[in-house]
């Protein structure tokens, strides 16, 4: 029997009375405790990257492998792989306390097989979704020796130049909030402990998203009030659903970087909320604090962040080398020293690693679920519903609208643009490449091949690069069109174009794109724009010219099938835009929900003194819950089952739906509310309830919303969550512009 199983064994012994209200885990995790140095201890936060690359290779002679040797390492991020993480893992058995390894990574939209990037997912409004997704994400992973992912990210992110809103649910809470929950739940499973969940992240806590300017890493002011309303409830969302883990954020909040945060970390996470998991710092936003001018130096950045609350330090090096001295000179309270080492032994208690360290890193499993053609198929519906389809207008001759388009026709198909036969791009940012990319993820072009079972039909022209300013390919491009009876443009971003680090302070379709798009149009030919992107574009003269438009984001590994299911009709599109898309940058930050102003603005006609530009419409391009579909829905007036609501109580919106179209077909019925008056100046309106629908053609469904006392409630000025007699509007219909209304009185 080796020393540690002796330990836990001779925990029996101990009288139950002394852990009364611990859990068996507690117990265990105590017992360890008492058996560590303080140099363990703080071994146990500290997190190092792998040497090399996620999927490179592991030596077993650096320094870092005797470091685990000694357990002065507690996790690991991107060292991935059953054979890898098994490697490190029998280093750290040498160990004295023979403490596994946690292996963290970045399993954001997918692991093996890449569903699409995060926002284009909330696009489908489809949480069950969403969580399927994160769940085969979770499966890949953990066969992999993955215990932790670092998702889901649950910044509210009102601003499409900050790069990270691809990684994101968007603009709003609530949808986000919901959205958070799925993906904790699916990446977390059954439960952390079964070998097939990971633990989740939510990060960055928290208001990452609102960074001045949109600028990555940049500060952020705003009243507690708004943190409170608008950027924690995606966070506390997630603490619900019972996520194992927070990443604190790069940016300052008010003046005091998150990462040395005790408001945000110590009174509201593990205070108010009570959060019992592990915060990990953000990479090295420990020693970052140093840069900020918040800390002197590394071991005060160590000190500030410990007694704030971060209990686990990402690639600072900053409590591996200053924790132990801080702790002798009593400037860290051993208590909270424990807290934290406690903190990430339960887990790895919970994850069952001391049973067996290896249970994660099994390669029979890895390459079982790797192979697995169900995840393919789930990736293709995830897919087909993140598409939106933002214009589909009548187009003449024929005086029919472009889409669906129809495999059985004769009609020469030129597909045209930089993004046709893009491969890599598809995946979007934070996601992996496999050795089989080239041919596991479908390129738009071989999802028409796919769709028509031949190229006969088909053409192609790049007609332009994405970035740069070479039109010699137009000319190529002009004679392909011509020769064609449609015209589908593939164009957009590139996928390391959005993501962290990548703010753009211009958003339109980079290059000489959207001159290929007048060239195209200028053919005469009818033209099909397909945009990729992991955030909104600017593209104004497209949407005003162009008949059809599709928003295909970055779709995954099935990209070029999902998107061929929906240009063919055999998906009708559902999605709707989870944040709202600007007509110019100068309109940033730019949401549905804005407050009420004393000069509301009228109409894009009228902007003399009203909240308004002089020279822009005040109107985004495209609206908040925006998305056409092939068919039309038709919105009754709303029913209220009551003008009056008592303090506490519950009501019911009614609305019937109709499918007046030719398509079956999804919508997104989406309930927004007005507090009218406010102790608190309150939002025009704001999503409360949303349910997505299929209807037949002719079919009419009746929806019925219950608005509970939350759904009423708001943070007034002392930060109380109240629900305010007076009047409430409800507005029901397919976006944010919903206009079918009732009111109510809450007494
Ligand atoms: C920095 C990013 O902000 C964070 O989201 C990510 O999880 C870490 N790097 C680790 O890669």
């Amino acid at each position: 029997m080796n020393f540690f199983r002796l330990v836990l064994l001779s925990l029996t012994l101990i009288p139950c009375t002394l852990f009364a209200q611990h859990s068996a885990i507690d117990k265990k995790v105590d017992s360890l405790l008492s058996l560590m140095t303080l140099e363990e201890k703080v071994g146990q936060l500290n997190q190092l990257s792998s040497d090399f690359a996620a999927t490179g290779p592991i030596t077993k002679d650096g320094d870092k492998q005797d470091r685990v040797r000694q357990g002065k390492i507690g996790s690991y991020l991107n060292v991935t792989g059953a054979a890898r993480t098994r490697s490190l893992q029998e280093i750290a058995m040498q160990s004295r306390l023979r403490i596994p390894l946690l292996f963290a990574q970045d399993v954001i939209h997918g692991y093996r097989t890449i569903f699409p990037i995060p926002l284009a997912e909330a696009a489908s409004w489809d949480l069950a979704a969403m969580e399927q997704t994160a769940r085969i994400a979770a499966v890949e992973a953990a066969a992999s020796g993955i215990h932790w992912t670092f998702a889901p990210m649950v910044d509210i992110a009102r601003d499409p130049r900050w790069g990270r809103v691809m990684e994101g649910a968007g603009e709003d809470s609530y949808l986000a909030s919901l959205i958070a929950a799925a993906r904790v739940k699916g990446f977390q499973g059954k439960g952390i402990g079964n070998t097939d969940a990971v633990m989740a992240c939510a990060k960055h806590f928290a208001a990452y998203g609102a960074a001045e300017g949109g600028r990555d890493y940049n500060s952020v002011d705003m009243s507690v009030r708004k943190l409170y309303e608008v950027y924690l409830p995606p966070f506390k969302a997630a603490k619900e659903a019972g996520v194992a883990s927070f990443m604190n954020s790069f940016n300052d909040l008010n003046g005091v970087p998150a990462t040395g945060s005790s408001f945000l970390q110590r009174k509201i996470l593990k205070g108010d909320w009570g959060f019992k998991g592990i915060v990990v710092s953000d990479w090295g936003s420990v020693g970052e604090m140093v840069n900020h001018g918040y800390a002197a130096d590394l071991k005060d950045a160590a000190r500030i962040a410990m007694n704030a609350g971060s209990d686990m330090d990402m690639e600072s090096r900053a409590y591996v080398a200053h924790l132990v001295e801080l702790v002798k000179d009593k400037k860290i309270d051993t208590v909270q020293l424990n807290d934290a080492v406690k903190r990430v032994l339960y887990k790895k208690f919970e994850l069952g690693l001391f049973e067996d360290p290896y249970r994660f890193s099994d390669e029979k499993r890895e390459q079982a679920v790797w192979n697995n053609p169900a995840h393919l198929q789930v990736a293709r519906e995830m897919a087909r519903k993140s598409i939106v389809l933002l214009k589909n207008d009548k187009f003449t001759p024929g005086n029919q609208p472009l889409l669906p388009l129809h495999s059985g026709s004769k009609k020469k198909i030129a597909l045209i643009g930089p993004l046709v036969k893009a491969i890599g791009d598809n995946n979007g940012f934070w996601s992996y490449s496999w050795p089989d990319d080239s041919t596991r993820v479908v390129s738009l072009w071989q999802g028409f091949i796919n769709k028509l079972g031949n190229a006969n039909s088909l053409t192609y022209a790049k007609g332009c690069e994405i970035t740069g300013s070479d039109t010699t390919g137009f000319t190529a491009a002009r004679k392909t069109a011509r020769e064609a009876d449609l015209i589908i443009l593939s164009i957009g971003e590139s996928a390391i174009m959005s993501g962290e680090a990548k703010s753009r302070s211009q958003l339109q379709l980079p290059g000489v794109q959207e001159q290929l798009v007048k060239e195209m149009v200028a053919t005469g030919k009818p033209v099909i724009v397909l945009i990729s992107a992991g955030r909104p574009l600017v593209f104004n003269w497209i949407a005003d010219h162009v008949p059809a438009i599709v928003y295909t984001w970055w779709l995954g590994t099935q990209a070029g099938n999902a998107i061929a299911d929906v240009l063919f009709g055999d998906y009708n599109p559902s999605g709707k835009l989870p944040i709202t898309f600007p007509r110019s940058e100068g309109q940033i930050p730019i949401y549905y929900n804005y407050l009420s102003t004393g000069r509301p603005f009228k109409s894009d006609t009228d902007n003399t003194y009203v909240t308004a530009y002089t020279d822009l419409p005040n109107s985004p391009r495209y609206v908040f819950g925006y998305g056409l579909s092939y068919t039309s829905f038709q919105y009754s007036s709303v029913q209220l089952s009551a003008n009056t609501l008592s303090k506490g109580q519950s009501m019911q919106a009614r609305v019937t739906v109709t499918n007046t179209g030719n398509y079956a077909g999804e919508e997104v019925v989406q309930l927004y509310l007005q507090d009218v008056v406010g102790s608190i100046v309150r939002p025009e309106r704001e999503l409360k309830a949303f349910e997505k629908i299929r209807l037949n053609p002719g079919e009419s469904r009746e929806v019925i919303f219950t608005l509970d006392p939350t759904a009423l409630s708001f943070f007034n000025e002392k930060l109380e969550l109240v629900a305010e007699p007076g009047l409430f509007h409800v507005y029901i219909g397919g976006n944010s512009q919903a206009t079918q209304k009732a009111s109510f009185t809450l007494l």
